[in-house]
């Protein structure tokens, strides 16, 4: 099936904390990695989720094969690189490139003067970051020896900071009405408006991460950033038929065949057991229900949605790869 998104060549992946980000932009960077292309995951909290996932060694301020993409088709897998950016190596990289300071640029380090532009300075230390990104992704064959990729995917701050890290242009404009930075910021403020851009929410079906998808694109398109897919993770698995739920919400489940189905299973059942069991199937089908209501809410969003089953045991290096082709075949990649 072909990509919703054909033109994109940035992923920008949010969402609320702990709902999925970093597993779904890892699944993501696989599924675009397939058929030969070659893909940038880019991670900038600093935490090392991208190494823990992919079981590597802790990732370095430089661009490092970490995998072979989601085999799919006739054609042979690309690769996923990717890299850890900190605003200090940024920065140095940096003042290297344009003012060609070299190691000169490690004595800065001694006046402050990193520390200054990557802590003091909030609005800097996300240009750094959401610099490096931009010039991943327009990176040019002028570049002599610097790998190109045919996308890059960012696993993004949270919700709550995404449109604030992506307005570079306002960061800076405390900073700097006119020159060279505010030149920069603006240049790349132009990508991610454009439609080469898409800025995709991860969300679980509960109340509030599904209130901050909802707000988080509001706020996305009031700042007229574009919005791509809403990603919903760890979803129940829907194996109960629709009656059987409605009888464990009203408690009318018949208790003597639930009985006579355990002992046929060689089950000892007894009184507080059956308990517990009416009480959990009771628990499962309230859960569904506020699920479904939830989903409703984001069938209504009006941007695609891709769906993720939550897998049990948690997701290993293979679970990785079923999620991203669970992702390609919904045709998010
Ligand atoms: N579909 C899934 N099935 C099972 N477990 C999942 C699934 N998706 C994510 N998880 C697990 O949920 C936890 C949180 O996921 P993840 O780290 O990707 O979230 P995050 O949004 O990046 O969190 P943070 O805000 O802390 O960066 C992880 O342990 C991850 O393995
Ligand atoms: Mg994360």
């Amino acid at each position: 099936m072909s990509s919703d998104w054909p033109r994109v060549r940035l992923h920008v992946v949010t969402g609320k904390g702990g709902t999925g980000k970093s597993t779904v932009a890892a699944a993501l960077a696989l599924a675009l990695a397939s058929e030969g292309r070659n893909v940038l995951l880019c991670e900038v909290e600093g935490r090392q989720g991208v190494a823990r996932m992919f079981d590597v060694d802790p990732l370095p301020y430089a661009e490092t094969r970490i995998a072979t993409g989601l085999r799919a088709g006739d054609r042979e897998p690309g690769s996923v690189y990717a890299l850890h950016i900190d605003a200090e190596s940024a920065l140095l990289e940096y003042l290297k490139m344009y003012y060609k300071l070299g190691p000169a640029g490690r004595a800065l380090d001694r006046f402050g003067v990193i520390e200054f532009a990557t802590t003091v300075a909030p609005g800097v230390r996300d240009v750094l970051l959401t610099g490096k990104v931009f010039e991943a992704v327009e990176r040019n064959s002028r570049n002599k020896g610097a790998r190109q990729y045919d996308a890059v995917v960012l696993d993004a701050p949270p919700t709550g900071r995404i449109t604030q890290f992506l307005n570079v242009s306002e960061s800076v404009a405390g900073l700097a009405k006119v020159g060279p930075i505010k030149n920069q910021a603006d240049t790349m403020m132009t990508l991610f408006r454009s439609p080469r851009t898409a800025v995709h929410l991860v969300t679980l079906l509960e109340e509030m991460p599904v209130q901050e998808t909802a707000d988080g694109i509001e706020d996305l398109r009031r700042n007229r950033l574009p919005v791509g897919g809403v990603v919903v993770d760890q979803i129940r698995p829907r194996d109960l038929p629709d009656e059987a739920l409605a009888a464990a919400r009203a408690a009318s489940l018949d208790r003597s065949e639930i009985e006579t189905d355990l002992k046929s299973a060689g089950i000892d059942t007894t009184d507080p057991l059956l308990d517990g069991l009416l009480a959990e199937a009771a628990e499962h089908a309230e859960r569904r229900a506020l699920e479904d209501a939830q989903h409703a809410v984001v069938a209504g969003l009006g941007v695609p949605v891709y769906e993720l089953e939550r897998v049990a045991g948690g997701i290993d290096l293979g679970g990785l790869y079923d999620l991203a082709a669970e992702l390609k075949r919904q045709g998010m990649a």
